[in-house]
């Protein structure tokens, strides 16, 4: 292809037709495709983040009844996203990339699908591009952020860009620090109490969204978590934004506090860091934070998304898969509690693994919402005390043994 020094290829992903590099050039010793190796990054597994992306973008245009979309993308790759947003959320979009072959692909795939009149193309820093919006009269109702590892270089300058309100839609695949593996990367780059729960990819999610929340906070922002999830190898936060000292104020009464007592099992959200296991007493609860506390999901969003989903199945990507996902996240993401990983629980108290689907319809039968988790196959989400989720765990489990005491 003219002005690029590299074989590409044609991948069909969503309504869209792009060039991308020639896969098989970059594949590993083991044969499997390495995307940080090609001169401009694809990416086929993040098909289905692009998906609940374009979703997201469509359900939020027509709930808060926009004339028009306008979503900025700095770091687009080859410009899948931006040509997605563009043909399937009929979005007006502003794409960049700091590489030069990445902006020359970018424009031919958005020639290519017939959207370059919708599609403005920059090749700029991140930074430089969403610090310049405002003076270009761009007025962004989305910021999409998807880096490589951490999305904190760019959340300063996007929240900034948003002028009265908008979303930043933040991908952080830097999971390692998140969910507390690197204890002091993940001090560094959050500020957070570093730590590791049972629960590690929620607490991934709830330090992203809770970071957010606090950045925006520091440029007078209020922050409402509308879809915070955890994929594959990523986490995803959609927040919208709106000016305010006051809406700020009340963002920041959402953070709170992620606990994990080994002894028992006992897993919270409390507002203040408790000084021992407020079920067992133990002094040394794994205790992780500020973090944010509130629902992983608006309930509104998620469901007209899951309806979307399903109506345009066959047009997405991976869509029988979003539907799935979007459908079982609306059951489980407003239940605050973070997720019991059954296995562990089971372990404790030395006992073989109930199966989490059949806990799950137990604890409802309880008259707890509950739900099994989409962020793990063997966790479960409940509203029910600690003590009800123990008896169940030990009442359901195809061995009885013994364990710490669960009678609070
Ligand atoms: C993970 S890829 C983006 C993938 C794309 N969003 C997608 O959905 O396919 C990250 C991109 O950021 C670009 N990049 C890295 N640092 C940048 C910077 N400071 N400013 C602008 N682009 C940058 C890289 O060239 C790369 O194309």
């Amino acid at each position: 292809m003219a002005g690029l020094g590299f074989p590409v290829e044609e991948v069909v992903e969503g309504q869209a037709r792009v060039l991308v590099p020639r896969m098989r050039d970059y594949l590993r010793s083991d044969g499997v495709y390495e995307p940080a190796w090609a001169p401009v990054f694809y990416n086929p597994r993040m098909r289905f983040g692009r998906d609940i992306a374009v979703v997201f973008a469509r359900v939020y245009r027509r709930l808060r009844g926009l004339e028009e979309l306008v979503v900025v993308e700095p770091l687009a790759g080859t410009g899948v996203r931006a040509v997605r947003y563009a043909l399937e959320a009929e979005a007006r979009v502003v794409a960049n990339d700091i590489d030069p072959d990445s902006a020359t692909l970018i424009r031919v795939n958005a020639e290519r699908n017939g959207v370059s009149d919708r599609v403005t193309v920059f090749n700029l820093d991140a930074n430089e591009l969403l610090g310049g919006l405002r003076r270009r009269g761009i007025r962004p109702v989305i910021i999409d952020i998807d880096p490589f590892g951490s999305p904190l270089p760019f959340l300063d300058t996007a929240i900034e860009a948003l002028g009265p309100g908008g979303v930043v839609a933040v991908t952080a695949t830097d999971t390692a620090p998140l969910s507390g593996t690197h204890p002091r990367a993940l001090r560094r780059r959050y500020e957070v109490r570093p730590g590791r729960t049972a629960w590690e990819k929620e607490q991934a999610v709830r330090i992203l969204a809770g970071y957010i929340i606090r950045r925006a906070a520091a440029h007078e922002y209020g922050a409402r978590i509308l879809l915070a999830y955890y994929s594959d190898y990523y986490v995803r936060v959609y927040a919208e934004l709106r000016r305010g000292a006051g809406r700020a104020d009340r963002s920041l009464e959402q953070l709170g506090y992620g606990v994990y007592c080994g002894d028992c099992g006992y897993t919270g959200l409390p507002r203040l860091q408790p000084p021992g296991c407020p079920v067992c007493g133990s002094r040394a609860p794994v205790v992780v934070g500020p973090l944010y506390t509130g629902p992983l999901c608006d309930r509104e969003i998620v469901e007209g998304m899951a309806s979307e989903a399903e109506r345009l199945a066959g047009s997405l990507a991976e869509g029988e898969r979003a539907a799935r996902f979007l459908s079982g996240f609306a059951r489980e993401c407003s239940i605050e509690k973070p997720y019991y990983r059954v296995d562990r629980l089971a372990s404790l108290l030395r006992v073989n693994m109930p199966s989490p689907a059949l806990l799950a319809e137990e604890l409802e039968r309880l008259g707890y919402r509950s739900a099994r988790s989409l962020f793990d196959p063997r966790a479960v989400k409940t509203e029910a005390p600690h003590w009800v989720v123990l008896e169940a765990v030990r009442r359901l489990s195809p061995s009885r043994g013994r364990g710490p005491s669960s009678q609070p």
